[in-house]
């Protein structure tokens, strides 16, 4: 059920959370589904409602640096980081203390910890106390939510989703790997690279695919039901959906958005597009390609992930 956050709601959801239930909350990236992270128990439950694999960790939710040390051993650059963009749209990963529990690292010796900046999942957080584990709030495979209402056509029969609003970046956090030296990119996201690179002082390298065991990072995800495919210029059919930054040309038919020129507008806006147009029954969603630059990276990583080059047929 979708509740507006309030003080009431808020300690209710920390209560919800005390006994080991599941809390939808927004976070300022996408909301999130979570569990008390200290509960094996309740950490499964995050799984067996999205129908998650196992052996794919979760992020630890925090309420602030203050607590980096009780989850995880905290090199210099992860300290370094926490203290410039925490709260904020950044994921570390560190070595983990030995009582996280495995549910939460998928078995792995290393723990993704983050504080968000959304004032609701802080204050969820204060009344709480504790580690908050959340996946963002959709089911496995599925588009990222970035408004209450997302998360209910999920999860519709989720107890309590504390309503936030829109979510202000509405791409996931940037993932950084602090576990090794130089610092690399697990998952380009709300926090750039060169924002990243002018503190450490060095451009971190983005992590190849193949190394990795993250769900974020399989070829196909946040992918809407829909075939999509991303191309240059779209020229739709009258059951067929396009995502651009133009406006529709004249006498072009099928269903036309426009997004922002801009990435981080375009960013904000574009799982909603995605999923306003995969409820249409359309016969394909054409993407119009971003630029090639490192401002719209987050974006191009989730295009990628979200719809095949054109000529490629599921
Ligand atoms: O913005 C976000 O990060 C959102 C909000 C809710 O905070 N959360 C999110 O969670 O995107 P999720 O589970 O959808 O993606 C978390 C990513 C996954 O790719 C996961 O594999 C990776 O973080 N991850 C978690 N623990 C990790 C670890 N120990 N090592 C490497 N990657 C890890
Ligand atoms: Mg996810």
């Amino acid at each position: 059920m979708i509740v507006a956050a309030t003080a009431d709601t808020i300690a209710q959801a920390a209560a919800h959370l005390r006994r080991g239930e599941l809390v939808a909350f927004p976070t300022e990236t996408v909301y999130g589904l979570g569990a008390d992270a200290a509960s094996p128990a309740a950490v499964q439950k995050i799984f067996a409602a999205k129908g998650r694999p196992r052996d794919h960790p979760v992020i630890v939710h925090l309420a602030g640096q203050e607590q980096l040390d009780a989850w995880g051993v905290v090199p210099p650059a992860a300290q370094q980081l926490a203290e410039r963009f925490w709260p904020g749209p950044l994921t570390l990963v560190v070595p983990k203390r030995p009582a996280v529990p495995a549910e939460v690292t998928g078995g792995q010796p290393t723990v993704a910890l983050r504080a968000p900046a959304h004032p609701v999942a802080q204050a969820l957080l204060t009344a709480f106390g504790g580690g908050i584990a959340a996946p963002s709030a959709n089911r496995f495979g599925r588009i990222s939510p970035t408004t209450a209402q997302h998360v209910a056509e999920e999860f519709p029969e989720l107890a309590l989703i504390l309503d936030g609003g829109p979510c202000a970046v509405g791409l996931e956090s940037t993932i950084v790997d602090c576990t090794q030296t130089p610092v690399r990119i697990l998952r380009p996201g709300g926090i750039s690279a060169e924002a990243l690179a002018e503190l450490i002082g060095y451009p971190p390298e983005l992590a190849q695919r193949a190394q990795l065991r993250v769900p974020g990072m399989l070829a196909r995800h946040y992918a809407p039901r829909t075939p999509c495919y991303l191309v240059a210029q779209a020229q739709p059919q009258a059951d067929e959906g396009v995502i651009s930054r133009r406006a529709r040309p004249i006498g072009v038919p099928g269903r036309w958005r426009t997004l922002p020129d801009e990435p981080a507008a375009y960013g904000r806006q574009l799982y909603a597009a995605l999923r306003e147009l995969d409820t249409l029954g359309l016969k394909a969603i054409w993407v119009e390609a971003v630029p090639e630059d490192d401002a719209w990276l987050a974006v191009r990583d989730r295009l990628r992930r979200a719809a095949q080059p054109e000529g490629v047929h599921r």
